[in-house]
């Protein structure tokens, strides 16, 4: 894992930041530490030493304006994919000129409202690039091209192969890049993004040597090398080291690169903190019952996501178990982590799931009628906590009923 995380030091200031915010704010409640944020953005930055690029932040990710905002004085853009994320990239103050623009179903409405207000286009089918003919703008548009790689991750975060909705087939680029330049529209590169959660360097390395190929093909000195590396659920991350040194060589010699990383910058930042309601004994199972379910955190249900889990406080003496964390919602499918051993609980106690930065509150629910947890950001080096989200309320989820 991460360095500075395994640190002893690190490890008692955290949670005595954890039990505050828990204090003031209560639970559930999502914690960003800062500090690791800038660890990771360092992390990032090393890699492209010396490549002429616009890092661009993934607010699918997170986007929280607050959040943004740190990526954004750094020099980071965002990648945006509707007109809310647009609002989080304004109300951070990313400039227009670094926002990329991407989606499969750009509609007629979010064309005529963010024509003029992003720098980049990624174009995603030939259907979209007919569309364009109906707007005027200065954006510069770059081709998603779909590379037919499998990036090995999950099939639901997998989008680099020919089966799966995005990106252009390679038999179609003439007819995109001639329909856009025909509309007088500046076509600048290849966009290149087969999936998230990636921890092994060859799918890169397949997927760029193919958009790198076509940019020598047709000339293009720019190119967008999309997001998508994997961060340390569950023991294996991508490995950077090797990434740099496979895959940046490859780009090194472009006049702009482009990058959309997410999970990566803010994933390991993240923490939902929950409070244990029950520990509940069946002839068959234990169950730890949280406060916080898939309402709050979606991936372990969605996905089958291994989030790391701590018991702080936990029952004496103690033992340890195999148990389904659950949260409290009307579905079977409610889980947090299944058949996971951990130091038994007691009515009360501190639950921390790890690594929830990333797809964590930006894909929260409401469902069972659960207002949205609060984001909390924390910075060691100030000894500063920001609430940066408050709590959802009651009232938030009928204020659009007539
Ligand atoms: C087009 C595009 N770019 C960037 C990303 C960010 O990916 P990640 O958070 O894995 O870096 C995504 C998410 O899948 C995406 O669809």
């Amino acid at each position: 894992m991460y360095s500075m995380v395994e640190n002893r030091d690190f490890q008692v200031m955290l949670e005595q930041t954890i039990r505050a915010v828990v204090e003031r704010y209560g639970t559930p409640v999502y914690i960003y530490v800062k500090d690791i944020i800038k660890h990771q953005l360092t992390r990032v930055k090393k890699v492209f030493d010396g490549v002429k690029m616009l890092p661009t932040f993934a607010c699918k990710a997170n986007s929280n304006p607050w959040l943004i905002q740190l990526f954004s004085k750094e020099g980071f853009g965002t990648d945006i994919v509707s007109v809310g994320e647009y609002y989080a990239s304004e109300l951070a103050g990313v400039p227009s000129e670094r926002i990329v623009w991407n989606g499969n179903g750009k509609t007629k409405s979010e064309m005529e409202f963010l024509k003029d207000k992003v720098g980049f286009v990624n174009v995603d089918s030939l259907e979209e690039a007919q569309r364009w003919a109906d707007f005027q703008s200065e954006a510069k548009f770059f081709i998603r091209v779909n590379p037919d790689v499998n990036p090995r991750t999950h099939p639901h975060i997998s989008t680099g192969v020919r089966e799966t909705k995005f990106g252009v087939h390679v038999d179609l680029i003439d007819k995109v890049l001639n329909t856009l330049r025909k509309q007088g529209k500046r076509v600048l590169g290849f966009h290149i993004h087969i999936g998230s959660q990636i921890t092994e360097v060859e799918p890169f390395l397949e997927a760029i040597s193919i958009g790198v190929e076509l940019s020598e093909k047709y000339g293009f000195e720019c190119i967008n090398i999309g997001g998508g590396w994997g961060i340390n659920y569950n023991g294996k991350e991508l490995d950077l080291e090797e990434y740099r040194k496979k895959v940046v060589p490859l780009v090194s010699n472009f006049e702009l690169v482009i990058t959309e990383l997410g999970r990566y910058l803010i994933g390991p930042a993240g923490l939902l903190v929950a409070r244990v309601e029950y520990v509940k004994r069946t002839p068959y199972k234990t169950f730890v019952v949280l406060d916080a379910g898939m309402n709050a955190l979606v991936r372990p249900a969605m996905y089958g996501a291994h989030h790391g889990i701590r018991v702080l406080d936990p029952k004496e003496p103690r033992e340890e178990c195999i148990v389904d964390v659950v949260g409290p919602l009307c579905e079977t499918g409610d889980v947090i982590a299944k058949n996971r051993l951990v130091t038994i609980p007691r009515y009360g106690s501190l639950v921390v799931i790890e690594n929830v930065g990333a797809y964590g509150f930006s894909m929260a629910s409401n469902y069972n009628g659960h207002p949205k947890p609060p984001e909390v950001l924390v910075d060691f080096s100030s000894n500063e906590i920001k609430l940066i989200r408050k709590r959802g309320s009651v009232e938030d989820l009928f204020r659009n009923v007539e």
